[in-house]
């Protein structure tokens, strides 16, 4: 029997893993820079936690959970998303009682069962940023543009950001409702009748031409918003032109989330296709207390590495390559290569990267593999070198050689190195 990954899942091999590593770090780095902290949650949850929190209506919930019983009959789901997770830990460990807002970071695997294609999968990776416990535009602009900064700094120039606002429990329903009565006098499918009395903003989204020429003319939240909401909203947009953040109006974006209010906002590429989103987040003043939580909000993102890689490739940005190691020991001998083991321990306790050949491999195949580990140098030692007490240090760039004394070689090597 042969096993490969299951469908939609993929593994992540040297040496592209080196640029998965690379984009996750980038991407949270604007993060760190703005002094969010980092959390860890359980890959798995409470069922209930996401039907409650991101809402049974969403196709993330109602078809794509990854649910299952364990062995003492709780049902627990595999996480399809961050935030409700981080919101159950906030309020449950009481971070809120503290410093506000509530300022974490999190990367991580996330599982959804989509039907696969490119760019989606059904084990993806995320980075997130979540900031709980403040409702200023101010911090909702902080949140977009450390975003904008992640992609920028990884060389991105050909994405959008999407914005727009959802308004709150004061304004919303009764533009659902004004939605609702535009929606019911259209010729739509018994399906999507369904979805109007559901989720109207839902079908908003539907990609469907015939549906989209219907929906000419359909009002939109933005023309809706009460008072507080378009103030908010006009405060986030001063803000993120003050930190040249660039945005398009986006009256028509609808996320897959119900917990989303006010700000909601979207990146999509266009070297993508469909799966064009490679992040998106916006506010969820209502998802605590959804969750028996307090009242208490929060604004976040959560950007996809996996896609954002995909968007690097179709810009032709180079990928972040990483050097194995700094030095390659490269022995000829038994007593040789104990030597060097020990060599490259203390080079290791010394802070430099450093592997040896294992296994007797002779000058040809381990001069090959120390090329292709990347290093700057190569140590070579004969068994009769010990005697002598000195190896060659091989500099593999110019590929100029020095004898050194072996007592001296740590210090050279950080020499050369610094
Ligand atoms: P989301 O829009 O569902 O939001 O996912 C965020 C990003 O994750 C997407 O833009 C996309 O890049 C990536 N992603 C989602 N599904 C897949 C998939 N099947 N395969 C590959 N990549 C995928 C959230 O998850 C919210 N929790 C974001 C948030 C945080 N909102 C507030 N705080």
């Amino acid at each position: 029997m042969r096993f490969s990954a299951p469908k939609g899942s993929y593994d992540v091999l040297p040496p592209e893993s080196a640029a998965f590593l690379a984009v996750r770090d980038a991407l949270s780095r604007p993060a760190i820079l703005a002094g969010y902290e980092y959390i860890e949650t359980p890959i798995f949850e409470d069922t209930a936690l996401f039907a409650r929190g991101v809402g049974e209506s969403t196709d993330v919930v109602s078809k794509e959970m990854y649910t299952f019983e364990d062995k003492g009959g709780r049902s627990l789901t595999l996480r399809p998303e961050g935030t409700a997770g981080v919101m159950r830990a906030v309020i449950e460990h009481k971070l809120h009682a503290g410093q506000l807002p509530v300022k974490l970071w999190y990367a991580g695997p996330n599982f959804r069962y989509e039907r696969p294609q490119h760019g989606r999968y059904r084990h993806f990776t995320q980075v997130g940023a979540e900031a709980i416990g403040v409702d200023a535009p101010m911090l909702d602009a902080e949140v977009v543009a450390l975003a904008w900064d992640g992609y920028r700094a990884l060389g991105l120039r050909e994405f959008r950001l999407l914005l727009t606002s959802l308004g709150d429990s004061t304004c919303r329903p009764p533009y659902r409702a004004l939605l609702q009565s535009f929606l019911n006098r259209l010729e739509l499918d018994a399906d999507t009748r369904r979805r109007v009395e559901l989720n109207p903003l839902r079908v908003l989204d539907d990609k469907r031409p015939e549906v989209q020429a219907e929906l000419e003319g359909a009002p939109v939240m933005v023309d809706h918003l009460c008072r507080d909401c378009a103030e908010h909203y006009d405060g986030v947009r001063t803000r993120l032109a003050d930190v040249g953040v660039q945005w398009e109006e986006a009256p028509q974006l609808v996320r897959g989330l119900d917990y989303y209010m006010r700000t909601t906002f979207e990146f999509v590429h266009s070297g993508l296709g469909s799966q064009s989103a490679i992040g998106g987040g916006g506010r969820y003043d209502g998802l605590s207390a959804a969750i028996g939580g307090p009242e208490l909000t929060g604004i976040g993102w959560a950007l996809g590495v996996d896609r954002t890689l995909l968007a690097m490739r179709a810009e032709d940005i180079a990928l972040p390559t990483r050097s194995r190691v700094q030095v390659y020991g490269v022995p000829l001998g038994a007593a040789a290569a104990e030597r060097l083991f020990v060599l490259v321990a203390s080079l290791r306790a010394a802070g430099v990267s450093a592997d040896l050949a294992y296994g007797g491999r002779g000058l040809k195949g381990a001069m090959k593999a120390a090329d292709r580990s990347g290093a700057a140098y190569a140590v070579v030692l004969g068994d009769r070198d010990i005697e002598a007490g000195a190896a060659a240090l091989k500099d593999l760039r110019s590929g100029e050689q020095i004898a050194v004394p072996l007592d001296a070689l740590v210090a050279t090597i950080q020499e050369l190195l610094s």
